[in-house]
Formats: C-alpha cells, sequence, structure tokens
C-alpha cells in the first residue's frame, strides 16, 4: 500500500533580488516520520519552511502539504500545521502556563486551562508555569514554545533549528520530545545545521546545497556514500559530550545529584562508569 506523502516539494524556486536561493527544490516527507533538512547557514532551510507554512511565496514550483496545496490552499495548510520558528515566539510577559492557555483560545478549543496544564506536566514544566517566560532558560523556552506548537494536535510540524543554542541536556530533552511526537504520528520536518541532530532523529535526510537537495536518504544510505575506512585499532575516547553528560547527568536537572552527578566522596566519577559501559 502507498500512502500519499505529507508533504510533497516539487521544482520550488525562490530567490530575494538576484540572490538565487532555492533553484528547484524536490522531496516527499512521508506520514509520520521525521525528516531533516540539512545545510549550512544561508542554504536556504527557513526560506523553504516559510514557503511550506504558506509565509512566503514560491517564485516557481509546487508544494502540498497535508494534501492541500500552499499556493492554492493556504488556509487548509495553515490548519494542519504548527510552526516552531528558528527564534523563540513566546510572550515573554506572561507566564507559561498563560501562554499556552492563551494559544488554545486563539484556537478555539475547549478547556484551555486543562490543556495548559497537560502539556505544562507533559514538558517537565509544571513548577515554572507559573513564571514569566522570561525567567526561563533557553531550554525551557524552546520547551514552551513546541508546547504551544502542538496545541490543537496538528497532524504536521515544522521545527527550524529547534535545539539551535541549546545545552546538551536540552538538545537530548528536545530529541525525546520530537521523536515521541512521531512516534505518535506525527509528521516532522526539522531543519538543522548540526549533523548529530540528523544523524539522531531522522527517518530521512536530505541534504540542502547550492539551491537543491544534492543528497536525500536514510542515514544508512548516506553511509553507504563514502566507503568504509580500513579497521585500525584504536582505544575508543569519549566525546567532549560524552564527558559533559556523564559529569553533569543527561536529565536536564543541574542540581539535584541525578544520575552522572558527583558524588560528595568524589571517588567513583561517571566519566569511568559511561567508559565502561561502551
Ligand atoms: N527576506 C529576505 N530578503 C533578502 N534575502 C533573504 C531574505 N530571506 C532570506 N534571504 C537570504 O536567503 C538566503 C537563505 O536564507 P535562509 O534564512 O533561508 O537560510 P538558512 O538555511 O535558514 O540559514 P541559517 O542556518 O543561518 O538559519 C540567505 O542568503 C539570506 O540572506
Ligand atoms: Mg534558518
Amino acid at each position: 500500500m502507498t500512502r500519499k506523502p505529507a508533504i510533497r516539494v516539487t521544482g520550488i524556486e525562490k530567490s530575494f533580488k538576484d540572490v538565487e536561493v532555492l533553484r528547484g527544490v524536490d522531496f516527499d516527507v512521508e506520514a509520520g516520520s521525521i525528516f531533516a533538512l540539512l545545510g549550512s547557514n544561508g542554504a536556504g532551510k527557513t526560506t523553504l519552511v516559510r514557503i511550506l507554512s504558506t509565509l512566503l511565496k514560491a517564485d516557481a514550483g509546487t508544494a502540498t502539504v497535508h494534501g492541500f496545496d500552499v499556493g492554492a490552499r493556504a488556509s487548509d495548510v495553515r490548519e494542519s500545521i504548527s510552526l516552531t520558528g528558528q527564534f523563540a515566539a513566546v510572550d515573554e510577559v506572561l507566564s507559561g502556563r498563560e501562554n499556552l492557555v492563551l494559544i488554545a483560545k486563539l484556537r478555539h478549543l475547549k478547556g484551555p486551562g486543562a490543556i495548559a496544564e497537560e502539556l505544562l506536566a507533559r514538558f517537565s514544566l509544571a513548577d515554572a508555569g507559573d513564571r514569566k517566560a522570561a525567567t526561563y532558560s533557553g531550554g525551557m523556552r524552546r520547551r514552551l514554545d513546541i508546547a504551544m506548537s502542538l496545541i490543537g494536535n496538528p497532524p504536521i510540524i515544522f521545527l527550524d533549528e529547534p535545539t539551535n543554542g541549546l545545552d546538551p541536556q536540552a538538545r537530548i530533552e528536545v530529541w525525546q520530545t520530537v521523536k515521541k511526537l512521531a512516534s505518535q504520528g506525527t509528521t516532522v520536518l526539522l531543519t538543522t545545521q548540526y549533523l548529530d541532530e540528523a544523524e539522531q532523529l531522522a527517518d530521512r535526510i536530505a541534504i540542502l546545497h547550492r539551491g537543491t537537495i544534492i543528497q536525500n536518504g536514510t542515514l544508512a544510505e548516506l553511509k553507504k556514500l563514502l566507503p568504509a575506512a580500513p579497521v585500525e585499532y584504536v582505544e575508543k575516547q569519549p566525546s567532549l559530550e560524552d564527558v559533559f553528560l556523564a559529569l553533569v547527568g543527561d536529565t536536564g536537572e543541574t542540581d539535584t545529584g541525578g544520575p552522572g552527578a558527583i558524588t560528595d566522596d568524589g571517588t567513583e566519577s561517571d566519566v569511568q562508569t559511561q567508559k565502561e559501559i561502551q
């Protein structure tokens, strides 16, 4: 059985004055999958996301989102998606709870208070729910932003560089959130310039370079493009990220003495433990 793709992009072109940013972009995103659009700064990732979310018109080509043409059926597209932009869109004067209630009300949903409550709990923001968002850390703000975009359960979500500027624990939390969403059937298109993020999350990865998709495949398919390196005996060194996470834990809590915290007697460091596990 072939399912219709959740997103289909065909020959999309876009220039800003004489700068050709997108020169014919094509790809499909299968429903319920995580698709990563990978590209350097200025590659055109945000431009493409803005076209797919109807904020910007393409110069040529077509795109359908949830079966609707982004040009002709823009309002249907908007009802089927949510967009978490590259820069967190939370209202800093409001508390986390108030931000969520506001969006639920704007979407005319019943029980905005209960919706806010459920999302605060799901995104580990219950304790901070009544604080102004201005006092949140970058990771908390990003989680609130994603929580806001899930109100109304859109079938497709766009995440533009969802972990930009986050510390390793906050990134892992966002990754877990995204994986969970996809496992529940939401289609996720995310952009990133972090290779490990695409590697961790995506079912398929497309590389946007000089205005076109130069490769599109699963991680295994992309890895096959390079010949395997000859096997040599090398001691596996932990990456700095392994060390950092072993020292501070990957729970997102920095002060609880959770997994990976250094014990008072300081004898057994978790760096050692991590190494043993590997
Ligand atoms: N409204 C605009 N007017 C003129 N040029 C623009 C406009 N929007 C984007 N551009 C240009 O288009 C190119 C692609 O920008 P875009 O923001 O899509 O890149 P990106 O891949 O999202 O980069 P980053 O990783 O830095 O977010 C850049 O050269 C940018 O300067
Ligand atoms: Mg961008």
